[in-house]
């Protein structure tokens, strides 16, 4: 352990961008990102550690310097180090809020969630033992010792790893694979969550498996599987379906991936249940086809991502959510539960329930909302950083 120690070279501030008029206003309400067109002076190479000042010198905090998107990450609002004792307080912070407030039985969670946990640009997930540090640019390499010091003096993983976070805005950089930042990983681990089983691969970047983030989600609709039936669509690795079935369920999983389906198959089997119908397709094809069979479901659950592109045609998540809605109800007998889900930051819940209106419309179907859900409690949305809460998951009545 390194506890106590300095970070070379970035201890303190190597130099000043004074920022303008409207970055402060943001800076002072507690928003953590200078924008390139909001630095009206001085120079920083990416991973630099700077004081953001306003035109007349006033210090705004203390923050590290990128070249892209972003000009500036800043970590405090006054002068001081961003060193290893820092870190390690953030870190702690972080653990703090949630030690002993996790479910039972759930070893997959987030110690750290980026901007809403003071730590921009910065996420830490724990899969059982092994924790997977997550960096949204290489400007901020220089925290990941420290970053590391306090996992291990905090967690005792098995090993720590390092992986980055793709972003669409900075297409011309290539995504580095995930490494082993200490200790020695193993590719798959089994990880609860309210004591179901998932089999996840921390080192496998974008594929590790589980989004923990549902896991308040998942837990609300326990009580009311028993008995139903559910069309799981864009299901991933089935944890839905996986934690519906473990609850009296009757499940179809639908996915375009194979192999995602194959690890579907693998987690219904580690909680020795059955694995229902797993189908390699695209979900709108498969609505199609349900409703001209006259199948029906009583459960329709949606979690798109934000796009996506097969031999079937491109999904936008901004564009295309009503008429998915639309084409789910077609499947849905009157009193069945509609459950929809979106990841898109872009996306508002506000916005999200009109998406949701606009295909309860198109298919003559009035909904009405039962629950809406967001993110547990360890991944937090700081209220000054609105892309905090991305997630909106609401459960209606067709
Ligand atoms: C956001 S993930 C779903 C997460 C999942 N609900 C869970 O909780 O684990 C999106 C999934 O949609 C799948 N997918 C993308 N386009 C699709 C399409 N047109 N039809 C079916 N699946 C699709 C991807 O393979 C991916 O597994």
């Amino acid at each position: 352990m390194n506890s106590g120690r300095s970070i070379p070279g970035v201890y303190r501030a190597a130099g000043a961008l004074t920022v303008n008029g409207y970055s402060e206003k943001w800076l002072r309400q507690g928003f953590p990102w200078v924008y390139p067109n909001e630095v009206t002076a001085g120079q920083a190479r990416p991973g630099d550690v700077v004081r953001l000042v306003t035109a007349g010198g006033v210090v705004l905090g203390t923050a590290l310097a990128d070249d892209g998107w972003i000009a500036a990450r800043r970590f405090r609002d006054d002068e001081g180090p961003l060193d290893a004792a820092f870190i390690r307080a953030r870190v702690e912070a972080a653990w703090e809020l949630r030690r002993g407030a996790l479910p039972p039985d759930t070893t997959a969670w987030r110690l750290v969630n980026a901007e809403n946990d003071d730590l921009p640009g910065i996420r830490i997930d724990v899969w059982g033992t092994q924790v997977v540090i997550t960096l949204d640019a290489a400007a901020l390499s220089p925290l990941l010792d420290p970053l590391a010091d306090a996992v291990e003096a905090i967690l005792s993983p098995r090993a720590i790893l390092l992986a980055w976070r793709p972003d669409p805005r900075e297409k011309e950089r290539p995504t580095p694979p995930p490494r082993v930042l200490r200790g020695a990983p193993q590719a798959e681990e089994r990880v609860t969550e309210r004591g179901v089983a998932f089999l996840v691969r921390p080192g496998a970047g974008k594929d590790v498996g589980l989004f923990p983030d549902m896991r308040d989600n998942r837990a609300w609709l326990e009580p009311h599987w028993q008995g139903r039936t559910l069309l799981n669509l864009f299901a991933h690795t089935g944890a839905f379906s996986v934690s519906a079935a473990k609850q009296g369920a009757e499940t179809v999983t639908v996915d375009l991936s194979q192999p995602y389906l194959d690890r579907a198959a693998a987690n219904f089997a580690e909680n020795g249940l059955p694995s229902g119908e797993l189908l390699a397709e695209d979900s709108f094809k498969a609505l199609d086809r349900f409703r001209r069979q006259g199948r029906r479901f009583d459960r329709v659950l949606l979690d798109p991502p934000g796009h996506s592109h097969s031999k079937d045609g491109t999904w936008s998540g901004e564009q295309d959510y009503g008429r998915l809605v639309s084409a789910a109800l077609r499947v849905l007998p009157p009193g069945g539960w509609l459950i929809a889900a979106s990841n898109l930051g872009s996306v508002t819940p506000h916005r999200f329930q009109g998406m949701l209106l606009a295909g309860a419309r198109k298919a003559g179907r009035p909904l009405r909302m039962l629950h809406d859900g967001s993110q547990p409690l360890d991944f937090p949305a700081a209220l000054q950083f609105p892309e905090g809460r991305f997630l909106k998951f609401v459960v209606c009545a067709a």
